[in-house]
């Protein structure tokens, strides 16, 4: 069934801002990681890979829920190529809200880091990928592209957010927010 015109549905609008914040919390910790001393690196090379793994499956919870529930059309207003950027935009952030702690993983786990447990409690195997220090430095380079490219996206999504609030005056940014209630309910 797809998510009525109005409103998000509220798993979707738990997902969006869940992730959001630990996508932002997540970019903090991995500065702390890297500047942390050599005897504190590990616990925030832990911290940093928990809340990014948690990321990438909230993230396939998402892609799931989104296939199951296709987006709410568009305001009718919107122009071809208005409509062309917004899908491009959502779609470019799935692969990046999940490329990006990949090939953190992928790094971390071609350079032998200790397989550490998520949270201190659950299992936090590395992944099954050829080992080797340039390959490593490569995916960890190719890591911190992707989050460098989550901000630009993001700087693009957040301008046409206010766009449909302030200039359009339409429901887009509403649909998205939390705590409102469905005018249609
Ligand atoms: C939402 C998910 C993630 C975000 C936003 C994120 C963000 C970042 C950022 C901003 C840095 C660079 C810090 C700096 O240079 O000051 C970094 C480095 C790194 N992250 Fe992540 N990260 C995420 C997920 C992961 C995951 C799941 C892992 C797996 C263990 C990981 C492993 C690493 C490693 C190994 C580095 C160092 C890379 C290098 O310097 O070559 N990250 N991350
Ligand atoms: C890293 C942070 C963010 C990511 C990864 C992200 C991702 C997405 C995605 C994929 C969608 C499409 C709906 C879906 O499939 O769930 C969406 C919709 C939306 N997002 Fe974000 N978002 C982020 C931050 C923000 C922020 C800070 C705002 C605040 C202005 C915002 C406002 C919206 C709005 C208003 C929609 C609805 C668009 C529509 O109905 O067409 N997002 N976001």
């Amino acid at each position: 069934m797809r998510e009525q015109r109005s409103r998000y549905s509220t798993v979707s609008i738990l997902l969006h801002w869940t992730i959001f914040v630990l996508i932002f919390a997540n970019a903090t910790f991995g500065g702390w990681m890297e500047e942390a001393a050599p005897n504190e690196k590990l616990d925030y090379y832990q911290l940093h890979k928990s809340v990014g793994i948690t990321v990438l499956l909230l993230s396939l919870v998402r892609l799931g829920w989104r296939i199951a529930h296709p987006w709410p059309p568009f305001p009718d207003n919107m122009t071809t190529w208005e409509r062309i950027i917004a899908r491009g935009t959502h779609i470019l952030f799935y692969v990046l809200m999940m490329g990006a702690p990949l090939l953190g993983w992928a790094a971390a786990s071609a350079g032998g880091s200790p397989e550490t447990p998520l949270f201190g409690a659950l299992p936090g195997p590395n992944l099954p990928v050829p080992q080797g220090e340039e390959l490593s430095e490569t995916l960890g380079g190719l890591h911190k592209a992707m989050v460098k490219a989550i901000y630009v996206v993001l700087g693009l999504h957040v301008l046409g957010a206010l766009k449909h609030h302030y200039l359009d005056k339409d429901e887009v940014l509403h649909r998205m927010l939390p705590l409102l209630r469905d005018p249609q309910r």
